[in-house]
């Protein structure tokens, strides 16, 4: 909505006027579209701290007061009422879903559980059993769309006419490679879905369970891996959604979209992080340290608080706060008692006293605590990430359909300042060896520059 509002640019003796949008809870942005055509100068902004790429109606985050709402309503709201998958329907279609609503959503979910027996030659031979879950999941994402080519056209109309399908598809399958992966990697028999269990159930099943061992997850552990996933289901512009806007701004279909979205994920920065905070937690345990010495590091900068810290949180990450009672119950409920959850709760307690830390306004996030319910669970740590992924399906296909409904929407392209060198000559290779001294100058030297022939064209 643009408000009534006018933002003035001066450059030297000029000013610009540019209008003012505003969101619904009150935020504004300036509107710079007409900014190089009307000035002649872009904007700069590394990392897009200050940059709007959009006008989204999926999820609303208040970083300074640590609020997170999808489709308007508070996560604390959804984490205490809601599954993932009713979760994955307001996320996608904007709506809670009515009782016909949910029951087919997850009918359509439960019937693409299955991989097409094609794809399972993938999990027996196709990839080296040291292969990141992160590559396989991008690769067999992508792959999926292959098996369904109606859905798979790169027209927009088509593309869309078939995005029920696919996006339930997607959030079903996306689960069931995870699990084979795992079963694959770990030199397991793969593990077929069930009919009769819902959609964290039958992920662990496809997990755990063994030809000669049912495996009958605690309901509070089913819960507690339903709340993760639902906690990391959208978290609007971050960088593996903004990739996924990006693709899908090119035109490319919801397959391919979703499968770069994973490998922006993979990164230690972003998705990467929940396994990088066991790791780090496992690195202080095994040199007695309690917290205090790995602190002082990273005041120093020589090491990072791995889940501290947040692009838009100023405060508590809202999702961190649920989790942390959620471990608790889980590390309950499985008898175990995790030193790691003791170091984490010191780490905590420590950088909450210290200016380095308040500062900065550095709080725990989504991370910090999501990692500890999954090693608690049993899952690897090379899946942490892979279970991230799954969460943030339903964000990534709503997304897309944003981007690929919107009528005349534009290709992502950033601009660039260029900082490089200033036009320069080609220099053929024996000038560049030495062979012919440089200060030679014959005619072939002269007439060796393309610099020079942009130049002499230019003048022409
Ligand atoms: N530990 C120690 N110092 C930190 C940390 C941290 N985790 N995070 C930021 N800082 C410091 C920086 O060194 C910097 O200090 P300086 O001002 O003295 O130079 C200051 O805090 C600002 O940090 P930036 O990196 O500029 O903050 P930015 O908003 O760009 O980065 C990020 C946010 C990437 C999340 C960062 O806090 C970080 O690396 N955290 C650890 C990794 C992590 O947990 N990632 C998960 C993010 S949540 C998610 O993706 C679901």
């Amino acid at each position: 909505m643009t408000n009534q509002e006018v933002a003035k640019i001066t450059l030297g003796e000029n000013t610009f006027d540019f209008p003012v949008v505003q969101g619904t809870e009150g935020e504004k942005a300036i509107d710079i579209s007409t900014l190089r055509s009307k000035t002649g100068y872009i904007t700069i902004d590394e990392g897009f701290a200050n940059t709007g790429a959009c006008q989204s109606a999926i999820t609303y985050i208040d970083g300074e007061k640590g609020k997170l709402r999808y489709r308007g309503i508070p996560i604390e709201v959804m984490a205490e009422n809601s599954t993932f998958i009713e979760t994955a329907y307001l996320i996608i279609y904007g709506e809670l879903p009515t009782r016909k609503e949910m029951s087919n959503f997850s009918q359509k979910v439960l019937r693409n559980a299955s991989l097409h027996e094609a794809m399972m030659h993938f999990f027996d031979g196709g990839f080296p059993f040291s292969a990141h879950p992160m590559a396989i999941l991008s690769s067999l994402l992508n792959s999926v769309g292959c098996y369904y080519p109606y859905m798979v056209t790169n027209q927009r109309e088509q593309d869309l006419e078939h995005f029920d399908d696919a996006a339930a598809l997607l959030l079903s399958k996306v689960r069931t490679i995870a699990a084979m992966t795992y079963r694959m990697k770990n030199g397991l028999p793969l593990i077929y879905p069930k009919r009769d269990l819902g959609y964290s159930q039958n992920f662990l099943h496809m997990m755990f369970t063994e030809p000669y061992h049912e495996y009958y997850p605690h309901d509070d552990i089913t819960k507690a891996l339903d709340l993760i996933l639902l906690l990391h289901a959208d978290h609007e512009q971050n960088c593996s959604t903004s990739t996924v806007r990006m693709v899908a701004s090119s035109g490319a279909n919801l397959f391919a979209s979703v499968s770069a979205g994973v490998c922006a994920l993979w990164g230690p920065l972003h998705g990467g992080a929940n396994m990088q905070v066991i790791q780090m937690l496992q690195e202080i345990h095994a040199t007695g340290d309690d917290g205090t010495k790995f602190i002082e590091r990273a005041k120093r900068g020589e090491a990072k608080l791995m889940g501290f810290g947040h692009r838009l949180y100023k405060t508590y990450d809202p999702r961190a706060i649920i989790l942390r009672g959620a471990a608790e119950k889980v590390l309950n409920i499985v008898k175990l008692k995790d030193p790691l959850l003791d170091i984490a709760r010191r780490l905590e307690e420590k950088a909450r006293s210290d200016s380095y830390f308040i500062d900065r306004n550095l709080y725990p996030n989504v991370d910090f605590y999501s990692g500890i319910i999954l090693k608690a669970i049993g899952m690897p740590l090379d899946m942490f990430t892979v279970m991230f992924a799954i969460g943030r399906m339903p964000g990534w296909i709503a997304h897309w359909r944003e981007v690929a409904s919107k009528p005349k929407g534009k290709i992502s392209r950033p601009r660039q300042v260029y900082i490089g060198s200033p036009l320069r000559d080609y220099v053929k290779m024996r000038y560049r060896e030495g062979e012919i001294s440089s200060d030679y100058e014959s005619d072939d030297h002269k007439s060796h520059g393309f610099g020079s022939s942009e130049n002499a064209s230019a003048k022409a």
